[in-house]
């Protein structure tokens, strides 16, 4: 069943039956002030952190409630609904609505006995506060009495699960105020006028451009006794009763009522966000001209397309000019900005920035827009400890020359983090390339960034410490030590048992310092790189090759995980895909391996992480033996690493296979068969259940994970195939033979280039003839000095 469709022309994705399978979320704002509404507007708002600054209230697995709520009642028959289908969910043979979906706003669309209603949910640009547009038609050929509630439920504090959990506590502190267009809710007010002032927190509801008919402050009274969000007494009454909250939940509730002549419209705005009350006074003043919500709407989307079309694609396949062009991109900015502190499934209570995660995550917007990445990079390389180790979570408050390491048993009990991760650091040698690349940017190599905890030094030498940091934490037969975990969470291979997946990294990792060495004329570390390449080269395939594949570890009692015949978790993705991308496997191993992946790891929703399923022979530190068989870590399709596999197979030209796999997972391929993968059909999800659950399909944890930026490189790195080094780019698409021409439109360092591919005779990866404005260009490569303000680039495959 199809719920909605992708408008691509303005970037949405639009909702046509609210009655979706699960909720379908976008977001709003940024983590300064973040929101997140689903298409039946529930969803919560916070300041700074999805778990401490908590403002609105949602209840995770409870039928996405509640939200951000606007209620509907016609004065004259007492039937009342709710702009967004829920929470009053009235017949949808009576009850039309379309949700749109774009890039930072949400625009709900109903209609109910001929009364339309429009509401545009956004955190303008920049702010720290929530603006819903509401716009209420009479589509009806007689006047209209009508009444409008706006609501949110408020925290009792901050955070997220105090609130939940100590109400004997939080119920007490935080009162509500009506004052005249807003219900102001405040935390710890009787600290104003002491010296721990800063414990003080107000938030404010506000109704601007209309006048307040009634209102109310207090959750139950809104509601009613043994009533919920679809049919609160207050609304059903008409009217609020005016309580104000004292030691119970409070809320935020405002009632406006108005005659609408047939054919007549009114427009208002609701105001959400934690302000003083001048401030929250200001806002209501502002927002009287509603004329400025446009304008702001406009700003916004400006913002959000003028960075997305810093990479336009047309192909022959929509669903991947749908993914590239908007969806997958805005989902890379998403997971770029927010890290995993905030969804729908959760908040974030780790306080800081997961370090693999994070850095990968930058990968999927560099080439949209490298100067943020470049913050991000430095930020990173400053959460390495000086021994060349990474922070597993680098905390928001990171200040870094001061930090704690998970050395030291403050940081252990502040983050929860026990120790090192084997590969943490590893994730920024293809970062740094890419940004490199992207760039030409190679002097941020001799740029000086502190260590986390003290000292500091180049960001070459950051990542000889990175690698340093590795050869320090060998285990058995001289391969780096699998530590607390590898890319995989449920991998405890320990201090001596080593995993193969990060000897792949760092034989990569030391390939690309004999890059950067050689640009740097560093002959000295380009011999060392070289050595170390060759060394570990040796062991890798003395040690991590068995038969037909790379195994994925070996534990410290010399047990090797993934080898032929074990009756459980003897093919493992990973290693395959990574020995093409590390470059250790040539192209006939490459094909070879990546043969074995697609028999025994390819479903029809992608390739599974390792195969068979764990159930009764899993070693001591396989913890993926907790997930249910097909699920997570347990087998299932963990989607970050189908990025990998369409990167690896589009790295060895072979374009049929990179979009197969490509396909088989991709979101929006997934538009039609929404109540089988429950989740988004425009945005990534961390994995998908496999052919050993009863669901096979199923796609959970939405928008927060590596699957964004992964994906994202495989495509533009593999199928597409801009691959930019030090002083050009290289144009090496890896397509199906079907894709007989398509365009691309990049801006590469400045220039624009609108590059034009045919494939006549359905190469999968070929270039007969490159030209560049006109002149043929050497081989596949672009050198950067061929380029101007604006570029013709034509290749034929
Ligand atoms: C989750 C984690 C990520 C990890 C992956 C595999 O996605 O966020 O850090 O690499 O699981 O275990």
């Amino acid at each position: 069943m199809q719920y909605g469709s992708f408008d691509s022309a303005k970037r949405e994705y639009v909702i046509d039956r609210p009655d979706t399978p699960a909720p379908w979320a976008n977001y709003l704002g940024s983590p300064a002030y973040g929101a997140i509404i689903s298409n039946n507007a529930g969803g919560y708002s916070f300041v700074k952190s999805g778990a401490a600054g908590r403002i609105i209230r949602y209840r995770f697995n409870e039928q996405d409630r509640p939200g951000r709520y606007v209620y509907l009642r016609d004065d004259e028959s007492g039937d009342y609904w709710s702009a967004s289908w829920q929470p009053v969910g009235k017949p949808l043979d009576q009850y039309k609505s379309i949700c749109r979906h774009g890039t930072g706003y949400t625009h709900l669309e109903a209609e109910y006995k001929e009364v339309r209603s429009e509401v545009c949910y956004y955190v303008p640009h920049g702010a720290d506060y929530e603006v819903w547009r509401v716009k209420i038609i009479n589509n009806g050929k007689k006047a209209r009495k009508i009444s409008c509630f706006g609501f949110v439920e408020f925290t009792c504090e901050s955070f997220y699960e105090q609130d939940q959990v100590n109400l004997q506590y939080t119920q007490f502190i935080t009162r509500t105020y009506f004052k005249d267009q807003f219900i102001l809710q405040t935390i710890n007010e009787n600290c104003l006028n002491a010296v721990n002032e800063s414990r003080v927190e107000t938030r404010f509801f506000a109704i601007a451009g209309a006048n307040v008919a009634s209102y109310c402050g207090d959750k139950a009274k809104f509601l009613g006794n043994y009533r919920d969000y679809g049919n609160p007494v207050s609304v059903e009454n008409g009217k609020l009763d005016g309580t104000l909250n004292y030691n119970l939940n409070p809320c935020g509730a405002l009632h406006t009522a108005f005659v609408l002549e047939n054919g007549k419209s009114v427009e208002f705005v609701f105001l959400l966000g934690q302000k003083r009350e001048t401030e929250a006074r200001e806002l209501v003043t502002r927002y009287k001209d509603v004329g400025i919500v446009e304008r702001e709407i406009d700003e916004l989307k400006k913002y959000w397309h003028a960075k997305l079309d810093n990479l336009k694609v047309t192909t022959p396949d929509d669903n991947f000019n749908n993914m590239i062009n908007t969806w997958n991109s805005y989902q890379c900015f998403i997971t770029f900005a927010w890290s995993r502190a905030a969804s729908l499934i959760y908040c974030g209570q780790r306080n800081g920035y997961g370090y693999r995660d994070t850095v990968q995550d930058i990968q999927g917007i560099i080439h949209l827009d490298p100067e943020a990445a470049l913050d991000k990079i430095k930020f990173m390389i400053s959460g390495q400890v000086s021994h060349g180790g990474a922070l597993p979570l680098v905390k928001y408050s990171h200040n870094p020359g001061h930090e704690d390491k998970p050395e030291d048993q403050s940081y252990r009990s502040g983050t929860g983090h026990p120790t090192y991760r084997a590969d943490d650091a590893l994730w920024l040698f293809p970062t740094v390339w890419k940004y490199v690349a992207e760039t030409g940017n190679i002097t941020l190599l001799d740029e000086v960034i502190p260590y986390a905890d003290s000292g500091e030094d180049t960001l070459f030498n950051h990542l000889k410490k990175a690698i340093d940091f590795s050869l320090n934490h060998l285990g058995i037969h001289g391969l780096p030590a699998g530590l607390h975990a590898d890319w995989n969470d449920c991998l405890r291979l320990g201090a001596s048992g080593v995993s193969v997946f990060v000897a792949l990294q760092l034989y990569y990792a030391f390939e690309i310092m004999i890059r950067f060495a050689k640009h740097k004329k560093d002959t000295a570390t380009e011999a060392q790189m070289t050595e170390l390449k060759t060394r570990f080269g040796k062991i890798i395939e003395e040690r991590c090759w068995d038969t037909d594949r790379f195994v994925r570890g070996i534990t410290e009692n010399d047990v090797v995980v993934g080898k032929p015949g074990d009756p459980e978790a003897s093919v493992w993705l990973n290693p395959q895909s990574w020995s093409v991308i590390s470059g250790f496997a040539d192209e006939a191993r490459g094909k070879a391996v990546l043969d074995l992946v697609h028999k025994e790891l390819n479903t029809k929703y992608g390739a599974r992480l390792m195969a068979p399923s764990y159930r009764r022979h899993a070693f001591d530190g396989a913890l993926a033996l907790l997930f249910n068989p097909g699920t997570k870590e347990n087998s299932s399709i963990f989607l970050q690493t189908q990025g990998w596999l369409v990167l690896a197979e589009a790295l060895l030209g072979r374009g049929g296979r990179a979009l197969e796999y490509y396909l088989e997972s991709c979101p929006s391929a997934q538009n039609g068969i929404a109540e089988t993968r429950l989740l988004e059909p425009y945005v990534y999800s961390q994995f998908t259940e496999s052919v050993d659950s009863p669901f096979e399909g199923r796609s959970h944890v939405h928008w927060l994970t590596g699957t964004a930026s992964t994906v994202m490189v495989g495509c533009v790195e593999g199928i597409l195939g801009l691959r930019p080094d030090i002083d050009g780019l290289r144009l090496s698409p890896a397509v199906p033979a079907s894709w007989k021409s398509f365009t691309m439109e990049k801006v590469f360092r400045g220039s624009k280039l609108k590059i034009k591919v045919n494939n006549p005779d359905g190469h999968e990866n070929s270039c007969k003839k490159l030209t560049v404005n006109g002149t043929v260009a050497e081989g596949n490569y672009i050198p950067a000095s061929m380029l101007k303000a604006e570029n013709e680039v034509v290749l034929e495959m």
